[in-house]
Formats: structure tokens, sequence, C-alpha cells
């Protein structure tokens, strides 16, 4: 069974409208693995589609895991609004995840995350450390008010923090400063759509493992309907994948990144399917 009645055992505001969710999970509920999502009932007859939101920390012997999200319509709205005590359907798809096989023991990881793409990369961090992975984070935010995620990561990792306007960490971007000669074995990203970009052009041609978890809306979130399509390059051709069932987490070579679109709609308003090139 990979949905159930999950209860909402914890709650707390941690930002900016950004909310953290403890959920502990019935027994049959599958284990998840860095870098997938669950896919969340929102209560209330209007909301018909779940909605997808990152495993942020996973608590193997209480069976809790943690969402950490930001209220930017109904579906968190609601959510955000219940209490503790509260039943919740969650879904975990057999996604991806991060191959942590990526990087052996004594290597290093680099973790980069941007804002709410933080948010798995606690996950991650916590279970590369735990196999004996060196872990380097960097990790931005707008401002201090939108930072979390500082304590749990410094515990497993070396953390550089940055903000957009300075008010906490170095002032600047996440991607600042990074180039080819960066010291990792292979780096694993998750952000909006631009650093993911800015983060593909920087190491075009680099043969190390880098990837990149992507978001995108979703509708069943189970591989049927195709809402979440993205293009990939496999070999030569390219083709579309499923960002809930092939992904979310991809090689960010293969990635199509000038034709993903930004608000995660199905064309972003931009038509990526007609785009030319691999960026
Ligand atoms: C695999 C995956 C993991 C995610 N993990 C997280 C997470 O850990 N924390 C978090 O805060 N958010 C995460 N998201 C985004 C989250 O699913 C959306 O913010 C949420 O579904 C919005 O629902 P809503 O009803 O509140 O907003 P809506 O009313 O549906 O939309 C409000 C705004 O959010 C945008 N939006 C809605 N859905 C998405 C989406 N899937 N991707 C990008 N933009 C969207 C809309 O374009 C609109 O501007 C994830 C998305 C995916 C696909
Ligand atoms: S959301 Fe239906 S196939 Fe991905």
């Amino acid at each position: 069974m990979r949905t159930g009645a999950a209860r909402i055992v914890g709650r707390r505001a941690i930002g900016r409208s950004i909310v953290e969710l403890a959920l502990a999970v019935p027994p049959a509920f599958p284990e998840p693995r860095p870098g997938q999502f669950v896919h969340v009932r929102v209560p209330g007859d209007a909301l018909v589609l779940r909605r997808p939101l990152s495993v942020a920390d996973w608590d193997e012997r209480e069976r809790v895991l943690r969402l950490i999200f930001r209220v930017v319509g109904e579906g968190t709205a609601r959510l955000a609004a219940l209490p503790v005590g509260a039943a919740v359907d969650a879904f975990l798809p057999p996604s991806t995840g991060f191959p942590l096989s990526a990087v052996r023991a004594g290597e290093t990881a680099l973790l980069v995350g941007g804002g709410l793409g933080v948010a798995p990369l606690i996950f991650l961090a916590r279970a590369l450390h735990a196999r004996g992975v060196r872990v380097k984070a960097r990790i931005g935010f707008a401002c201090a008010e939108d930072v979390f995620g500082l304590r749990r990561l410094r515990a497993v990792a070396d953390v550089e923090l940055y903000t957009d306007d300075g008010s906490a960490g170095a002032k600047g971007r996440v991607t600042d400063g990074l180039g080819p000669e960066a010291a990792f074995h292979a780096a694993f990203v998750c952000g909006p759509v631009p650093m993911l970009r800015a983060f593909q052009r920087m190491f075009r041609g680099d043969g190390r493992p880098i990837y990149a978890a992507l978001e995108a809306r979703m509708a069943c979130g189970a591989g049927a309907c195709r809402a979440c399509v993205v293009p990939v390059a496999e070999g030569s051709a390219l083709r579309h994948r499923r960002v809930c069932r092939d992904g979310p987490v991809f090689a960010l070579a293969s990635l199509h990144v000038a034709g993903v679109p930004e608000d995660g709609s199905p064309d972003g308003g931009r038509g990526w399917a007609d785009g030319g090139g691999f960026v």
C-alpha cells in the first residue's frame, strides 16, 4: 500500500508563510527515499487534485515524515490550517528520488538548494552523512525570514548560507563563485528553474554526476495522465518524461532546462515543447 491515513503530530510556522508539518504514517506506508514526494489530498470538496510536497525528513523509528511548504494558494493554505491530530490522506508515488549510490563513503557530495528547494536536501544530507559521505551544502533564500533547515543541515553538513539581501549569511546567490573547479564527486540540486539553468550552464560538459529535483504541475501523481511531462534528452533523442513517475530527480545534463516551465505548468505559457536545442 502506498497510500494511507497519516496523522498530523506536529505543526509549526517556520518562516514567512512557511509551515512544517510532521505526519505519522501507518505501518503499511512505504519508507520514503530522499528526493521523493508525497501526494497529499487536501480537505474540501472543491479541491479534487492532490498536492505534491517533498519529503523534507523521515524518522524511521517513529515513522514520522516532515513536509516543509510555503502557503501559495488554497490547497497549501488548507493543509497549513489543519490541527495536530487531524488525519491526512497521503500517497507516496513510486518516484525516483536522489541516487545515493552516485557518491561513496569518504567522497564529497555538494548539495545546492534555493528557497523551498532546500526542503528535500535536509533528508538527503542526513542520508548521505549516515553513509559516511562528506556533505557540503549551499543554501539560498530571499531574506533571513525565509531561512529554514539550517540547524538540521549543520548537524550533518558544512553549510554555506546565502540571502539575496544579505540579511543572513553571505549576500548573493547559491551559484555565486561556483564553477567547474568546485571540489565534489557528485552534486544534487533543487530550486527554481533559473537556478537550475545557471547550474547547468556552469557545469556543461562536466563529467561528474549531477542530479536535479524538478517541480511540475501535477494531476494524478501516478504516471497516468501525463500532466507533468518535461523534455529529457536520452542519447540523441528528446523524450517527454513524467516528473511524478520518471522523476522528480533527473540527471541535470539530460534536462532540456530551457524548456522546463518556470511555473510548473505544462507549457508555462511559453510552449516549451517548441523550444529548440539544449541549453
Ligand atoms: C515533486 C514536487 C515537490 C514539491 N515539493 C514542495 C515542497 O517541499 N515545498 C513546497 O512549498 N512546495 C513544493 N512543491 C510545490 C507545491 O506542490 C505547490 O506549491 C502546491 O501544489 C500549490 O498548491 P496550492 O493549492 O496551494 O496552490 P495553487 O492555487 O494550485 O497555485 C498557487 C500558485 O502556485 C503555483 N503552483 C501550483 N502548483 C505548483 C507546482 N506543482 N509547481 C510549481 N508551482 C506550482 C501556481 O502556478 C500558482 O502560482 C512541490 C511540487 C512538486 C511537483
Ligand atoms: S501527474 Fe499524472 S502523469 Fe504525472
